[in-house]
């Protein structure tokens, strides 16, 4: 079975449910406050454990609680964790999540260990980059991090993909000649191109990223499914499934993770995103990042459900 290698955040989120999202100014209550392992990295790596990939995740966390809890949660989703760097004197990332009722979210981010992963650390662990087939990066570690570890991976021959979330003022662009598949939502990619209105000009913004050398563009767009610009297979939608919505947090985390399993299988592009996406249509429908992400058994039956009523 080829290596998976995800290398990024690991969070704790306190997830609150509220009826809408407050503005500027507003207080607003809510009934209570829930603590789910998150963490961009982490919940794509339990994603791949839970869909059975061999998977590794490089992440940093401190020496408190929400870091046993976490690595609790991805031993059990069958993730290596020995790769999980334990800062003495550092808290673990957290995350502030308001869920409204229509399941959408609103996500702050405090780094903590996450923002101490460094070069350094990446060069410790050159070996595990080598021994691996797909390298999987988002943006919540620091960008010369990221940035640095793409370059090997790169040179290394192995796939990288990019989660550019979330998407900094910034961006490095220099990042794009090491990556191989790019996901970006409509948000994140209008924020990356400079291109405002997604809706209307599509391929314009995807063609942006494509001429700096990405070979495969892959953009959700929600409700209305997924847009592939390919060098190989060219441009296609695939439609969204359709459920009813409860949390759309880890959807994205989760459909790249799966994609990738089932292009670690050598399958083709068409196919690993016809399967990210009934991934993500599960777990929009539950509470929670990692707990919210159903195992292979799970999306099989949902898959061939589907097929069965047609
Ligand atoms: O993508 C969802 C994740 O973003 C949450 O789990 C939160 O921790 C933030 O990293």
């Amino acid at each position: 079975m080829k290596k998976i290698l995800i290398i990024g955040s690991l969070n704790i989120d306190m997830v609150i449910e509220v009826e809408h999202t407050p503005v500027v100014g507003e207080t607003i209550m809510a009934q209570n406050m829930e603590m789910i392992p998150g963490g961009k990295g982490a919940n794509q790596a339990c994603a791949a454990g839970k869909l059975g990939a061999d998977i590794t995740i490089l992440g940093a966390v401190g020496n408190d609680m929400y870091a046993d809890i976490q690595m609790r949660s991805l031993s059990e989703a069958n993730v290596d964790v020995s790769y999980i760097i334990r800062r003495e004197k550092a808290n673990t990332g957290l995350a502030v999540i308001t869920v409204n009722k229509d399941g959408d979210n609103n996500i702050i981010v405090i780094a903590g260990t996450n923002a101490t992963l460094s070069k350094e650390d990446i060069d410790n662990n050159v070996d595990l980059i080598k021994s691996c087939d797909i390298v999987i990066f988002q943006l919540e570690i620091p960008l010369n991090t990221v940035v640095y570890a793409a370059k090997i991976a790169k040179e290394n021959n192995k796939t990288v993909i990019l989660d550019p979330a979330p998407v900094p003022e910034k961006f490095p662009e220099e990042l794009y000649q090491y990556v191989d598949i790019i996901k970006p939502n409509e948000t994140e990619l209008s924020m990356l191109t400079g291109v405002k209105d997604i809706d209307g000009n599509l391929e314009t913004a995807v063609d942006i990223i494509r001429n700096k050398g990405v070979k495969d563009v892959i953009v959700t767009l929600g409700g209305n499914g997924v847009y592939i610009s390919s060098e190989k297979n060219g441009s296609f939608i695939i439609p969204a499934n359709k459920v009813d919505v409860v949390d759309t947090t880890a959807a994205g985390d989760a459909f790249t993770a799966a994609m990738a399993i089932v292009l670690a299988e050598g399958k083709d592009l068409k196919t690993a995103i016809e399967f990210a996406n009934a991934v993500a249509a599960i777990v929009v429908t539950r509470k929670g990042a990692q707990f919210s992400i159903p195992e292979l058994k799970e999306v099989l039956e949902y898959i061939n459900l589907k097929e069965e009523n047609g």
